[in-house]
């Protein structure tokens, strides 16, 4: 337990609270840009390959100035070196949080209570490289001797998000010879519909679980390796060395993976200080590897590097993760915003924001701060939003003309991929002009003048009035390469993390997923009998409540 002061309690965030109050801190974009043209440059932060412009956010310098003070009293770079250095920083379930030692280079020292864990990571990535060129070359085959043509990943949460979504946005570096599948849910439909077309003769299951306990994942396993014998054939000696060609598993739990009857020769390690939701570069990234080569994910490795140097050695000024996450702090703690849109300009990136709803929402989360005392300031947004163009034809007309305050950010890439056809390559930029007309059009609106300068009939001027001052913040890179998805990942983990330590929350538990599971377990059993009543249904399930027990019944 610490004695933290309670943010709200501290003078910096007392002084941010009165600049708010204050006439001149609800800035208007457009009085802000004719005031000073230069903010377009000096609002600009180059990380790596990614330049983030954050002039179209409702700050001025007094009020970066004051968040970089909250941030320094807060302590956020005092538990950002703690974290580097590999203390237990995660104090509810008393780990390290060492997500960045998966992609520390190999001379690398980083020790977890006395030991130096660089070498093992290093050990599991070449361990995982090994296989990957193994399948990739055909080496690795199937049961009957047939080459592995299909890889199906099967997690959930961390274990599933962050490689299908890193999949789908590396795709065109992916092996096209082989198809990927990623299967999460526990309806059955979603395995059913990931192997109905498979050959199961060509298919390796990768059972991805840090826990090797999660009940969706076993479950899924279960039904694969029922699936994958059934289609193959063969007596149970038969199952168990097909099982062993057909099966790996990606986890921290040995016994487990074992004990499902995978051979853990087949397992790709890795422990307990990398978080879920911080985990598809480490062996939860294997399908990953298997699609787009060991070289190119070692270059993903290197961009989550790059940003990770930033985030330990820049100034505050000039440190995005740092600017990023107070930028959230101003909008959620001061301003009254409940959610956050991420809105990638990028086909390629259509599974981006559900990966960052994960990493945010389930690290920030929280309502008890780092002490256990309820916090009496608001924690992490609501993350939100699908690529950009198609909510243009959806939400967007709310963030332009709704109530409410959605801090944005819009991320493109000035080049489409090189395999498109020159005909799909010309739609880049009809694609880019979108990106930047929308920035345009939400920080600097169009003003009843305007519209009335148009000829529109008085009555139907509010209407189509923007009133603008949205804010936004966007990010561009050349292209969308590993290392820029790399770089991208870790500017959001870190910036989840800065926000974490404004608010003295822990980040990095989760034990609001738990009840939800533990009921589940409860309910599931009554669901397999009749009742013909509630009463029935509430009587043979110990703690059903009425309402639930209706619906089982
Ligand atoms: O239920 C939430 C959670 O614990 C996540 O934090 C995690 O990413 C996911 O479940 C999957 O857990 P595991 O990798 O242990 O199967």
């Amino acid at each position: 337990m610490s004695d933290f002061p309670k943010p709200d309690r501290r003078p910096e965030w007392t002084a941010l609270a009165d600049h708010r109050e204050d006439a001149l801190s609800r800035p208007d974009l457009r009085e802000l840009f004719a005031a000073d043209p230069s903010r377009a440059e000096r609002y600009v932060v180059r990380v790596g390959d990614l330049r983030i412009d954050y002039s179209k956010n409702l700050v001025t310098d007094d009020t970066l100035a004051l968040l970089r003070k909250l941030a320094s009293a807060t302590g956020v770079s005092d538990l950002r070196d703690a974290m580097f250095r590999g203390e237990r920083i995660n104090i509810t379930e008393d780990r390290a949080v060492l997500h960045t030692a998966l992609r520390a280079p190999r001379d690398a020292v980083i020790e977890v209570d006395g030991e130096n864990v660089v070498p093992k990571v290093h050990t599991v990535l070449d361990k995982m490289a090994a296989f990957a060129d193994r399948v990739r070359s055909g080496e690795w085959t199937g049961y009957t001797g047939k080459r592995i043509r299909n890889v199906v990943n099967i997690g959930i949460g961390g274990s599933d998000l962050g490689p299908a979504m890193a999949y789908e946005a590396l795709r065109a570096f992916t092996d096209r010879s082989l198809t990927f599948r990623f299967v999460s849910n526990v309806d059955g439909a979603d395995l059913h519909e990931a192997v109905r077309d498979l050959d199961p003769a060509q298919t390796l299951f990768i059972v991805a679980s840090k826990t090797f306990t999660t009940i969706e994942t076993i479950t899924n396993a279960t039904s694969a390796r029922s699936w994958l014998l059934a289609g193959l054939g063969g007596g149970e000696e038969a199952g168990e060395k097909a099982v062993a060609q057909h099966f790996v598993a990606l986890s921290t739990n040995a016994d487990k993976v074992a004990g499902f009857g995978i051979d853990t020769a087949n397992m790709f390690e890795f422990w307990d200080w990398v978080g879920g939701r911080y985990s598809y570069d480490s062996a939860i990234g294997l399908s990953l590897m298997i699609a787009i080569g060991p070289d190119r994910f070692r270059e993903m490795l290197d961009g989550f590097r790059i940003v990770d140097e930033h985030f330990r050695n820049a100034e505050a000024p000039d440190n995005a993760p740092l600017i990023l996450g107070l930028l959230g702090v101003w909008y959620g703690n001061f301003m009254g915003a409940q959610s956050h849109a991420v809105l990638p300009y990028s086909h390629y990136l259509s599974k981006f924001t559900a990966y960052l709803q994960q990493l945010d929402m389930e690290s920030n989360g929280k309502s008890v701060d780092r002490d256990g005392h309820p916090v009496e300031w608001q924690t992490g947004p609501v993350v939100w939003g699908t690529p950009g163009t198609n909510g243009q034809h959806a939400y967007y007309q709310l963030i332009h003309q709704g109530t409410k305050l959605i801090p944005a950010d819009l991320i493109g890439f000035a080049r489409p991929v090189a395999e498109l056809s020159d005909e799909l390559k010309a739609q880049h930029d009809l694609l880019m002009a979108n990106l930047f007309a929308q920035g345009q059009a939400l920080a600097f609106g169009k003003s009843a003048e305007e519209v009335r300068a148009e000829g529109v009939p008085e009555e139907q001027v509010p209407h189509r009035t923007f009133h603008g001052n949205h804010p936004t913040t966007t990010i561009l890179a050349a292209e969308l390469t590993p290392s820029v998805l790399g770089q991208l990942i870790a500017l959001y983990e870190h910036k989840v993390f800065v926000q974490g330590a404004v608010w003295n929350i822990d980040s990095f538990d989760q034990w609001g997923v738990e009840l939800g599971k533990v009921l589940a377990k409860r309910v599931e059993p009554a669901l397999t009998e009749t009742f013909a009543s509630a009463a029935d249904a509430a009587g043979s399930v110990p703690g059903l409540d009425p309402s639930t027990a209706a619906l089982v019944a």
